[in-house]
């Protein structure tokens, strides 16, 4: 396996605001890894600082061996990187078309965007069958399925997903869950942050376990499943709040 990301002993927040103290993380290519951890701990911001939306303050991201400090967001989604924010937020004013189309802004090729689109549609199906249909019309379930397409349009080679499974009901996390593992297998290399540790544990190869802006423990699904605290914490349907 070759490393994809490596995250560095990272420090950041927003401005002088400090979330995150010391992270380190490492995507090897064609991983699946999912960092969980309750409100709060930071796991947003972590995304946002790979994507270049936060300040780092100390330690450092790079992708395929290069520091992407100095490198602006567009930059970075050119590198492959492409970012789906939580909220399953979709251009509600544009159809399904037109949002896909926006998501493929990182080549000009017709070629290659008719061949993720066909990716993309055979994936979602949905999608298809509501190509004319504008955002806003969708379930929570489907923005949530446009927002990952918008993100394959842009050929990413490292996806990342805030929350996925964020205010939607347990069968439709079933169906979305089913997919992101599909679009694994396809070979893209995904990083993933959830609440929800039952799911992030079925999808995921590696786990990283984040509180208060640290990581607490890493391991695979198996290995941490054995995990008393992890367990009691995570698994158990308490809430952590
Ligand atoms: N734009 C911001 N400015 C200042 N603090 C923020 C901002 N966004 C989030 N925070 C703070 O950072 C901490 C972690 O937030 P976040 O990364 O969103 O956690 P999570 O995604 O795990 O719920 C929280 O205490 C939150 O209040
Ligand atoms: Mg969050």
């Amino acid at each position: 396996m070759s490393l994809l990301l490596e995250i560095t002993e990272l420090a950041a927040g927003y401005g002088g605001v400090s979330v995150l103290d010391g992270i380190s993380i490492r995507v090897d290519s064609a991983e699946t890894v999912g960092v969980i951890g309750a409100n709060g701990a930071g796991k947003t911001t972590l995304l946002k600082s790979i994507m270049g939306f936060a300040t780092v303050q100390g330690g450092g991201v790079a992708m395929d061996g290069a520091d992407l400090h100095t490198r602006p967001v567009h930059d970075r989604a050119r590198l492959g990187i492409a970012y789906v924010p939580e909220g399953a937020r979709v251009f509600g004013e544009l159809t399904v078309a037109e949002n896909l189309e926006v998501g493929g802004y990182t080549t000009k090729s017709r070629a290659v965007l008719q061949e993720r689109l066909d990716v993309v549609l055979d994936l979602f199906p949905v999608l298809r069958q509501r190509l004319s249909y504008k955002g806003n019309t969708l379930s929570g379930g489907q923005r949530q399925m446009l927002a990952v397409g918008r993100g394959l349009m842009a050929g990413a080679s490292l996806l990342l997903l805030d929350e996925p499974s964020l205010g939607l009901a347990p069968l439709i996390v079933d169906e979305l869950f089913a997919k992101l593992a599909s679009i694994r297998e396809l070979g893209t290399t995904i990083l993933f942050v959830e609440q929800n540790a039952a799911k992030a544990f079925e999808l995921a190869d590696r786990v990283y376990v984040m509180s208060a802006g640290r990581i607490h423990l890493e391991g695979t699904p198996a290995q941490l499943m054995e995990d008393p605290s992890v367990a009691a914490l995570y698994l158990g349907g308490e809430s952590v709040d």
